[in-house]
């Protein structure tokens, strides 16, 4: 969806966090459409959309997403509290879709020996700047998710916070990608919208509370300019395409989290609001590892 994520949301989009899901109006100036796209559209898309908006998001999610701090959701659910991944200390850990790398500095914080990686150098700015201003550094790689740059079994284990797997065309290669790097007994945990999300406008208030799309449709939003290029990519898989594809690459599903929307939380991220946060879930976490 659109607005999305934890992602992208801009100022004068109507919601969608680091976070993601369909937008009643785009997160951008593109004109949204939902339809099929090739690999190379896409991943010329993303590059281009989270280069141009790198600078942007950080100024509008950087405090909420901290310097050193892995929240996983607009519903600020955090790693310290969460411990998704289980002890992170002296393990060797890849974040995917890092953006500017926050989740990544806290775990290097925690003793972990990180990765992040991102397809966007305008992201990736961010991390090397925030690196140098906090003395945390993760490595750094720039590549994409579908072709991990990684021998086979390299990491204890692999997570993103809406990072990469929204904005992939093929997310069950990028299922199989994670399997491959991770070593036997590693976990993967990321974060996306709650597909059903998917069937409501992008909208944080009450227009945001009626279903319009279908569940059912997987066909990508794609934001285009008037030559019809796509801008912007994001892609919605139902609950149990995620669990098929996780399963069809060999991983065992070991929790699905759908954070509740905390008393008190009044921050709107895009979409994510207090009013619908206590309706029905914004974020889907999937936790699954890789039999040992
Ligand atoms: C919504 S941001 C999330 C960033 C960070 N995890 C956060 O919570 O702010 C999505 C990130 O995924 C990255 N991304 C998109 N497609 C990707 C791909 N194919 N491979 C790797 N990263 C990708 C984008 O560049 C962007 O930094």
């Amino acid at each position: 969806m659109p607005d999305a994520v934890f992602a992208s949301a801009r100022p004068s989009a109507p919601p969608s966090a680091p976070l993601t899901a369909p937008p009643a109006a785009p997160p951008g100036e593109g004109i949204p459409a939902r339809r099929a796209v090739t690999s190379g559209e896409n991943r010329r898309a993303s590059r281009h959309w989270w280069d141009e908006d790198a600078d942007e998001y950080q100024a509008e999610h950087g405090d909420f997403l901290g310097r050193a701090d892995f929240v996983w959701c607009p519903e600020g659910l955090r790693e310290e509290d969460a411990r998704l991944l289980g002890d992170v200390a002296g393990r060797r850990v890849l974040e995917l879709g890092c953006g500017a790398a926050a989740a990544a500095r806290w775990l290097v914080a925690q003793g972990a020996e990180v990765v992040a990686l991102d397809l966007s150098g305008g992201m990736l700015r961010h991390a090397r700047e925030a690196a140098d201003a906090t003395g945390l550094r993760p490595a750094l790689v720039q590549a994409d998710a579908l072709a991990l740059p990684f021998g086979d079994a390299a990491f204890d284990i692999v997570c993103t916070a809406f990072g990469a797997i929204p904005f992939v065309d093929d997310s069950a290669l990028a299922m199989r990608e994670v399997f491959r790097v991770l070593r036997p007994g590693g976990r993967w945990v990321f974060s996306v919208t709650h597909p059903m999300r998917w069937i409501f406008l992008d909208e944080p208030g009450e227009e945001g509370l009626m279903a319009v799309n279908s569940y059912f449709d997987r066909s990508a939003y794609v934001e285009q300019d008037e030559n019809g290029v796509a801008t912007y990519v994001e892609h919605h898989r139902t609950l149990g395409d995620r669990l098929r594809e996780l399963i069809a690459a060999g991983f065992v599903l070991t929790d699905l989290v759908e954070p509740e929307w905390p008393e008190g939380h009044e921050q709107i991220w895009g979409q994510w609001s207090p009013l619908r946060g206590h309706l029905f879930p914004g974020t889907a976490i999937f936790c699954a590892a890789k039999p040992a």
